[in-house]
């Protein structure tokens, strides 16, 4: 096989779908991994259905556990697969542990691999992700930026020019793909929502592993909520704390299970401001001109918050935030980052077939 593609949690498979779709138009033999990273209905197989993503070659089923029993599993299973498939390039998605596990064991087999979203950097190594994205890039043939602050990095971490490509984004060529097929006033029935509210998704450890943090997020979302009602899917990894903080129990939090992609980016476009702690949606509210405000110190995204909607705010500023989100009258256009064109899955594919 020419290309294996490695996905594995929900973030992956928005990045991966235009990567695929452009090797696929490009008549490259590939095949697709899912290590099973994720596994609940709505945290994986919706985005197969919904992005029209081939159905995986392999799933690995690894399930949930500590990072070092889940890499090690998906090691496990990725080595024995490529030592039988023999794939000439490997290619990873983003930040997540099924990143690293693929980047470890391509490294070691020596078989080349290209890491799409390379670069990013929120220079916290507390955040797990990044232990994942400093990892994966050092060991990468292929380094695919979104934005210039990551070639930069890149740059200065002293990876070879040629190595690194700036592409664009290949989870705005999804949002971009899909807009015509988000409904607002449909999904907004289906949850029964006014027509002005507020979406916010929570899933960082910072932010919902620890009970005390788990108490302040709650004090700050339920002084948003008074403002705006506010729906929330929830994330498996936070709802058991989350539940035990209260979070809940606001007459105006609606609290709902993950959702599509098409019923989740429906509910962004029409929301008036959104509040999360996602790596991803900081970059879709850019592109739908959606205020975004992002719970957290830091972000590997500062495009989002040059050219888009992204503000970062503490837990006390929360509702101060929104006010102003909600009274300030929104830009006509929204200013996209470069390369955010919806043609960043072409240009992968275009290198990586120079590279074969
Ligand atoms: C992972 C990524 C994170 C990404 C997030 C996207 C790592 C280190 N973290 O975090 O970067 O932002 O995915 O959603 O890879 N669970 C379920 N059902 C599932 C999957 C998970 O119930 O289908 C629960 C399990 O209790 C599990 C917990 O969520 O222990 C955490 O899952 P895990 O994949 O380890 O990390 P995420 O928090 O999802
Ligand atoms: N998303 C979704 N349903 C939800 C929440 C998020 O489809 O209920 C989408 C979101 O639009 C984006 C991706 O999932 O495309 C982001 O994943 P997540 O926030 O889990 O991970 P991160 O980007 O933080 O790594």
């Amino acid at each position: 096989v020419q290309v294996l593609h490695v996905t594995g949690a929900r973030p992956n498979f928005p990045k991966a779908a235009p990567v695929i779709r452009a090797l696929d138009r490009r008549g490259v033999e590939q095949r697709l991994v899912h290590t099973g990273q994720h596994y609940d209905e709505r945290m994986s197989d919706v985005f197969f259905r919904q992005l029209d993503l081939p159905e995986p070659d392999v799933n690995l089923g690894v399930g949930s556990g500590s990072h070092a029993v889940q890499t090690a599993a998906i090691m496990t299973g990725l080595e024995a697969l490529m030592l039988r498939e023999r794939p000439r390039l490997l290619v990873v998605y983003g930040d997540v542990n099924s990143t690293l596990a693929g980047a470890l064991v391509a490294a070691k087999l020596e078989i080349p691999f290209a890491h799409v979203e390379a670069g990013l950097r929120s220079f916290n190594r507390a955040m797990p992700e990044e232990i994942n994205r400093l990892v994966t890039d050092r060991l990468a043939d292929l380094l695919f930026a979104t934005s210039p602050d990551a070639v930069a990095h890149l740059a200065a971490e002293g990876v070879d020019a040629g190595r690194i490509h700036f592409v664009g984004n290949p989870m705005i060529d999804t949002l971009l793909a899909n807009l015509e097929r988000l409904d607002v006033a449909h999904v907004r029935a289906t949850v029964r929502l006014p027509e002005r509210y507020m979406v916010a998704t929570l899933h960082r450890p910072a932010n919902v592993d620890d009970a005390g943090d788990a108490a302040e997020l709650t004090k700050a979302v339920h002084a948003a909520a008074d403002q705006l009602p506010i729906v929330m899917p929830v994330h498996p990894r936070g709802r058991a704390t989350l539940a035990a903080a209260g979070m809940f129990d606001h007459p105006q939090v609606r609290v709902v299970n993950p959702l599509g992609y098409l019923e989740f980016l429906s509910l962004v476009r029409g929301a008036s401001a959104v509040i999360t702690d996602s790596g991803g949606v900081q970059e879709e509210t850019t592109v739908l001109g959606v205020p975004c405000l992002t719970l957290r110190p830091d972000t590997e995204r500062p495009v989002t918050i040059s050219h888009g909607t992204n503000r970062l705010v503490g837990r006390a500023d929360l509702a101060a935030e929104v006010r102003v989100a909600l009274d300030s009258p929104r830009p006509a256009e929204p200013v996209t980052p470069p390369l955010w064109d919806g043609r960043a899955g072409g240009r992968i594919a275009d290198v990586i077939i120079d590279f074969l």
